[in-house]
């Protein structure tokens, strides 16, 4: 019987298996145990040769290398048709088309994760995190900033909701070493903005979770502004909710609990961003609309959470996780506690917001899947404080646990003031206000977070901050060293004995990013303290990583084409933390951002998301890649990039 990918990582990153491989891979890869059960490893060098970032108009990648674009925008999942590109631009959307979109892959893709089935086959499931409207409808449309008249119509908005949320597809590789999907896989699913979704843990039910539709606070329509993601090892897929705040409209001042309004306040709720989308002109049999926040000022609670998704079974529902807390979520990676207990690390992507952990109640259980699907509604929430003397900890904001009734016992971290002790939940609704009360560390925007099992430490990106110092802002700490910090930085915290469960840490900055050129000092790329040497690879915006079998950390960057940055398009970079090479891999094209780094469970093909390609927030695409099939506008796609001598990636 196959395995569920988690089963084989697992094994995969055991030691005893990695040493096999060291010693079978003929690599050179040597380990030694070192204190706590580590691992360390000796260097292999990164054997491709760097590219550097460009504004070419195509991917690249180094010589050595082939990729092809595996599923876009608007491509059939069913045996239906594709949507009409061209029509949809020239003449905009009718009922049809948002029937379609349903059944097509949706739009603006991030998370790319690949998971392999029971029987063997290929998945990915691939985030759709948010749409283009300006580049998708007729002209002249809008910029984000600059709402027009009239637009979004009702049906471009009900497109929308329907290219949110995220897909699962089969996908199969070709014998030339390119992918390809399949059309109407028995797996193949969307999940969109209008999903039926659950709400489980503690949250559920709460009186701030329950709305006009939903008296009891059980569920929710939708998954929406799915970022990021993770990986379970039992094969389930977190996906995270980001900027729900963006699809809600109304006046804040009008609603009159106090606190609800406070939450909203902290959460940035109703965005500025809602005219963009329309979601709130969408009215229901009611006559309200739930993204209206003075028809339904709870919805909004029902958003900001992990999502779990079994892509194993077609007709699962999604799970609200309310046990992981409410955020703008950029992803959730786990790691295994060397006791079996799950760990998942999660960052908070705004200006100023934190580092969070969620360590699981129960423990993995490799040998029964079932046994693990609710382990992620009880735990413990951990938000971390990064001190000057490079230590750290772990503060707890509340512990939850089932009782045999089903409700929750709550026990939130005594230092938090009222309301959160008379009411814990809101621990998990509030989850930045019980931070906040407990003097963590604002950070240059958290995103992705991933558990290196070869460094044994966690890695997390800090996007950029050019608030860090500025007048009324927060000013620098060891752990945010830059002010008005464009370029971004990696923080890697160290878990007391290797142990992903530690409540303690020491902490260090592998990369403060930048151009080794760059004429200002504070936009210089360090590496491990030390300015890179004036050939190596520019970057900046760091936002996703995926690990390597010989814990190299790929980087994909959100930020490159910026005029504050580095003017070209955005990339992949790889860094060796054991040699401290750092080199470029791959370039994406103008507007894009690259997201959703995998490997295939073979690690001999690379994929990722090109996000946004053409963006330039108004109606005039800088892209139309992937071009072809005489298509006239840009489509987010996912690409398979692979060795042409059919070697790992990384070898
Ligand atoms: Fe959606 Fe934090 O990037
Ligand atoms: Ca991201
Ligand atoms: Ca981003």
């Amino acid at each position: 019987m196959a395995e569920y990918f988690g089963d084989v990582l697992s094994r995969a990153m055991s030691r005893r298996s990695v040493l096999k491989s060291a010693i079978f891979g003929g690599a050179g890869l040597t380990l030694l145990a070192c204190g706590g059960g580590g691992v360390s490893a000796s260097p292999q060098p990164l054997t491709f040769r760097t590219i550097y970032p460009n504004t070419e108009d195509k991917i690249t990648i180094p010589e050595g290398f082939n990729h092809n674009v595996v599923i876009r925008w608007g491509d059939a999942l069913d045996i239906g048709s594709n949507l009409d590109w061209n029509k949809i631009r020239s003449q905009g959307v009718d009922s049809n088309d948002v029937e379609r979109q349903k059944k097509c892959f949706g739009y603006n893709c991030d998370f790319v994760g690949f998971l392999r089935t029971q029987d063997g086959k290929s998945l990915l499931v691939v985030n759709h995190e948010y749409c283009n409207p300006e580049l998708m409808f007729p002209v002249p449309f809008l910029s984000r900033n600059a709402p027009s008249q009239g637009r979004p119509t009702e049906e471009e908005s009900r497109f929308m909701l329907e290219a949110h949320g995220l897909s699962v597809v089969e996908i199969r590789k070709r014998q030339d070493g390119s992918w390809e999907y399949v059309k109407n896989s028995l797996y193949n699913r969307r999940i969109t903005g209008s999903t039926k979704c659950e709400i489980t843990g503690p949250a559920r039910g709460h009186r701030l979770m329950r709305t006009y539709y939903d008296s009891e606070g059980t569920f929710v329509y939708g998954t929406l502004n799915n970022c990021a993601a993770g990986k379970t090892p039992w094969g389930t897929v977190l996906t995270c909710e980001e900027n729900f705040h963006s699809y809600f409209g109304g006046n804040r001042n009008n609603i009159p609990d106090d606190l609800v309004r406070s939450i909203h306040q902290r959460y940035g709720v109703p965005g500025s961003f809602a005219p963009y989308y329309g979601f709130m002109n969408l009215k229901g049999e009611s006559g309200k609309s739930k993204f209206n926040i003075n028809d339904e000022p709870n919805e909004a609670f029902r958003f900001g959470w992990v999502v779990e998704v079994d892509p194993m079974d077609p007709n699962s529902t999604p799970k609200k996780r309310t046990a992981l807390g409410r955020l703008k979520h950029e992803a959730a990676t786990y790691a295994i506690a060397p006791d079996g207990r799950v760990v998942v690390y999660m960052g908070d992507d705004e200006r100023f917001e934190y580092v969070y952990k969620f360590i699981t109640k129960g423990k993995y259980n490799p040998n029964n899947r079932q046994a693990n699907m609710d382990l992620l509604d009880e735990g413990e929430l951990y938000v971390a404080k990064f001190k000057d003397d490079l230590t750290g900890e772990w503060i707890l904001i509340a512990k939850c646990e089932k009782k045999p009734d089903g409700t929750y016992a709550i026990t939130p971290n005594p230092n938090l003031p009222e309301p959160f002790k008379s009411d814990p939940v809101l621990c998990f609704i509030n989850t930045r206000g019980a931070a906040d009360a407990l003097g963590v560390t604002k950070m240059d925007r958290p995103e992705d977070i991933e558990w290196n099992p070869l460094t044994k430490s966690a890695w997390v990106a800090l996007t950029y901050n050019e608030r860090r110092g500025a007048s009324g802002q927060p000013g620098t700490d060891r752990a945010n060293p830059r002010p008005n910090n464009v370029m971004g930085h990696i923080v890697e915290i160290k878990e007391a004995n290797g142990n992903p469960a530690s409540t303690t840490f020491t902490w260090q900055i592998p990369i403060l990013c930048g151009d080794p050129n760059a004429s200002d000092q504070n936009n210089k790329l360090i590496i491990y303290g030390q300015l890179a040497s004036s050939s190596t690879p520019a970057i900046s915006a760091p936002d996703n990583f995926v690990i390597d079998r010989l814990g190299n950390v790929w980087i994909a960057t959100d930020g490159n084409p910026s005029s504050s940055r580095l003017r070209k398009n955005d990339g992949v970079y790889v860094l060796n933390p054991f040699t401290k090479e750092f080199k470029m891999f791959l370039s994406g094209v103008p507007g894009c951002e690259i997201c959703g780094p995998e490997f295939s469970d073979d690690w001999k093909t690379f994929f990722c998301a090109i996000q946004h390609p053409g963006e330039t927030d108004t109606n005039e695409p800088n892209s139309r890649w992937p071009y072809g099939d005489n298509v006239q506008v840009p489509r987010p796609s996912v690409i398979a990039v692979w060795r042409t001598d059919g070697r790992d990636i990384f070898a």
